[in-house]
């Protein structure tokens, strides 16, 4: 299964792991375009937009206080995809840096420090009168007022819609520029930017590009290795044997 230019990492290479929807999935989290996911349901247009916002903020606030409350239910952990992950940061002597287009909060719960959330939080509002962004675990009603500002119906949902830039990018790019090893898993490859960092990792040429993905992505093509199947048998294997490297590394 080792592609012959993973053979070029060494264990101070940086490493960055896209993910997306679909290792949230076997935690009971829906995806987004897969036959039964969330867009399946309802429309982006209606629910994931400024304008549908601004339009009709009680049918947002609903989707998202929904989704909200799921994501605290009992059922809802990290599963072994989240935990390979938090186990790879906190093992490999160089950096480790999870970019999720996920808004839940799996990647942390499973004990992963260094994350970059480039879609938002779902576990945080933002107020539109003020900028400033709280922890928030319940629904947000009309007279929800920020903790900042005291102000009552200005606060969102702290998450990136479509038609909004999403976070953080220059440090996101500063970490492709950075990377040894570039691994996506369990995204569609349908959203931009996300969707164009392995072109930028393959732009700059240093690193080796895998995919990890239940089916091949739109941009497989793009990827030198590609393990499809569940993330959860997947990337626990994968990243036991990048850790094994670094233990023969100290032979
Ligand atoms: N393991 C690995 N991959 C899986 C699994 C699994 N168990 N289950 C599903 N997948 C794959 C699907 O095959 C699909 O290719 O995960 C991918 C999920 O794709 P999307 O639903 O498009 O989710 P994502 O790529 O994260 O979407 C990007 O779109 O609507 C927006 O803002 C939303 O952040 C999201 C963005």
């Amino acid at each position: 299964m080792v592609a012959a230019n993973r053979s070029a990492l060494s264990p101070q290479s940086a490493i960055v792991v896209l993910t997306g929807a679909g290792i949230s999935k076997e935690s009971g989290l829906d995806t987004f375009r897969d036959a039964d996911g969330i867009w399946s349901k309802v429309r982006l247009e209606d629910v994931a937009t400024p304008e549908a916002f601004a339009r009709d903020p009680a049918t947002v606030q609903a989707f998202y206080d929904a989704r909200r409350r799921q994501l605290q239910a009992a059922a809802i952990a990290p599963n072994p995809a989240h935990l390979a992950l938090a186990d790879l940061e906190a093992r490999w002597p160089g950096e480790v840096l999870v970019v999720t287009q996920n808004i839940d909060d799996l990647h942390e719960r499973a004990g992963s420090r260094n994350v970059i959330h480039m879609h938002g939080e779902l576990l945080k509002v933002r107020c539109g009168a003020d900028g400033s962004i709280h922890a928030w675990r319940d629904d947000v009603a009309p007279d929800s007022a920020c903790p900042a500002c005291g102000r009552t119906g200005t606060l969102r949902p702290h998450v990136v819609w479509f038609g909004e830039m999403p976070l953080e990018l220059d440090a996101i790019y500063g970490a492709l520029d950075r990377c040894g090893l570039f691994v996506s898993v369990g995204t569609s490859g349908n959203v931009y930017p996300a969707a164009g960092f392995v072109h930028e990792v393959r732009r700059l040429g240093r690193a080796h590009t895998v995919e990890i993905n239940l089916e091949p992505s739109e941009t497989v093509s793009l990827f030198v290795e590609k393990l499809h199947g569940p993330a959860s048998g997947l990337l626990p294997a994968f990243v036991s044997e990048l850790l094994e490297t670094v233990e023969h590394c100290g032979d």
